[in-house]
């Protein structure tokens, strides 16, 4: 099939490259001309695992192009994915500028029957208005499907691949068995296509992420309810996520959700409900909680070096909001590191991909280690803010040679609680016993 996707961000990309995978011919379109550039020359903009092999093999075979024009676009795809971004408006809400303006050029600019995808996530009743849009600038016949997309950060390429679940919120029997010849390919192990109206379909997506948002944000307060009563947090996770109606995943407590999609969709859909009357308690508490849940290890830290926080040297380890991504955005870390700096802390900094992005916000502000041996140098703690996985085994007496002070904060759990006494360090995590 011939698809086109305006926009290249994380979304778009993977949309795009996976599409061409299964034989489809894909123009992906994105005002960004340097981003185009690069793209055109084979380079893929962000660090997702396993995308650049993908993105190669479907540019050689020419079945993955790139343009910023956006007529061409139109033109080509028999389907348009809209993957556009839908930043924080200001107010919790979720900004759709992006994709109405694009939408009125779809509407000037199509000639001939089009299904247009909403893939990003946008709130309910968008394709509704993006129907609208578009119909008041033609004649030409179209429909507006609503088709969120689940992919993790990290797992991308995987999750769009082999997907536990396709939504589509579609009232159009043309489109939806345009979509349905799309997607076969990707669920020939039996996984649904779930067919539902378009409101439904966009709800689903906020639905599903504030779920997963308050899951984590519960193990949390269990976390740190389990601190003041002596109980092991790992221990009531595995007793808890044994029920199968609870579930294992998505059970880790540490230091606060984060990324492009937590907390920006948790905000968007209470502000939804709050724009109609409408009061999302359980959020209200959502969004409290992970607030205070990125600072936790603060007031920590700081009682250690009683309240001496003050050209004291700690180390970072971990700055992306999770492994294996470059991605920054509401990083726990980067909460962190602010409140840090304010109170006169010299940081060393280390992750595996995201330095060129704190670079970016921080200048000079922080020192960037080559390795994290090197963060470690001479500090009077670390703290761990990311689970990479290669912070799960460091050397254990290089750390020790290096640090000022064997003391480390750890915000993902990572390592056993004995382990590290027998290793002489003072450790603190999580919802667990030092
Ligand atoms: C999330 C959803 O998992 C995807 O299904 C969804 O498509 C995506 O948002 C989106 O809306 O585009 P992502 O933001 O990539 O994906 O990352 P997750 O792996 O879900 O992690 C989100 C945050 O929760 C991270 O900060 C992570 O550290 C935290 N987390 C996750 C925990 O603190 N504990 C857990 O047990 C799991």
């Amino acid at each position: 099939m011939k698809i086109s996707v305006i926009g290249t961000g994380y979304v778009g990309l993977v949309t795009g490259t996976c599409l061409a995978e299964t034989g489809n011919e894909v123009l992906c379109i994105d005002i960004d001309e340097s981003k185009v550039k690069l793209m055109q020359q084979g380079k893929v903009p962000i660090y997702e695992p396993h995308l650049d092999v993908l993105f190669e093999r479907n540019i050689k075979a020419n079945r993955l192009r790139f343009s910023t024009n956006l007529e061409d676009g139109l033109n080509h795809g028999d389907i348009i994915f809209l993957a556009l971004p839908t930043p924080d408006g200001g107010d919790g809400s979720a900004d759709l500028s992006y994709v109405l303006e694009t939408s009125k050029q779809i509407g000037k600019l199509i000639k001939s029957y089009k299904v247009i995808v909403d893939k990003s996530t946008v709130p309910v009743g968008t394709a509704e208005r993006v129907k609208e849009v578009i119909t008041a600038e033609t004649n030409i016949e179209h429909d507006v499907v609503s088709n969120p997309e689940f992919l993790r950060e990290g797992f991308a390429v995987d999750d769009f691949l082999k997907p536990e679940r396709i939504v589509i919120g579609s009232s159009s029997e043309r489109a939806t068995n345009l979509m349905k010849k799309l997607y076969k390919p990707f669920v020939r192990s039996g996984n649904p296509i779930i067919v539902m109206d378009e409101k439904s379909a966009e709800l689903t997506k906020y639905a599903a992420n504030a779920f997963l948002a308050t899951k984590i944000t519960f193990m949390n307060e269990i976390a740190n309810f389990c601190e003041l009563v002596g109980a092991d947090v790992d221990k009531v996770r595995a007793g808890v996520g044994s029920d199968s109606r609870i579930g294992k995943r998505f059970l880790f407590p540490g230091i606060g959700y984060g990324g492009s999609c937590f907390p920006k969709d948790v905000k968007a859909l209470h502000k939804s409900g709050k724009d109609l009357g409408f009061n999302f308690n359980l959020l209200d508490a959502v969004i409290k909680v992970n607030e205070l849940q990125r600072k936790i290890l603060i007031p920590r830290i700081d009682n250690f070096f009683n309240q001496q926080l003050k050209d004291k040297t700690i180390a970072v380890w971990g700055l992306s909001f999770k492994p294996e991504t470059d991605d920054i955005r509401e990083a726990p870390a980067l909460y962190m590191i602010d409140e840090l700096l304010s109170k006169g802390v010299k940081l060393r900094v280390f992750d595996p991909e995201a330095m060129d992005n704190v670079k970016l916000k921080y200048g000079n502000k922080l020192y960037y280690a080559t390795n994290m041996y090197d963060a470690v140098n001479n500090v009077d703690a670390l703290i761990i803010s990311t689970e990479w996985s290669i912070f799960r085994t460091p050397n254990f007496s290089k750390l020790k040679e290096n640090m000022n002070q064997t003391v480390i904060f750890d915000g993902r759990n990572l390592y056993d609680i004995d382990d590290m006494i027998n290793e002489g360090f003072y450790y603190s995590s999580i919802g667990r016993n030092i």
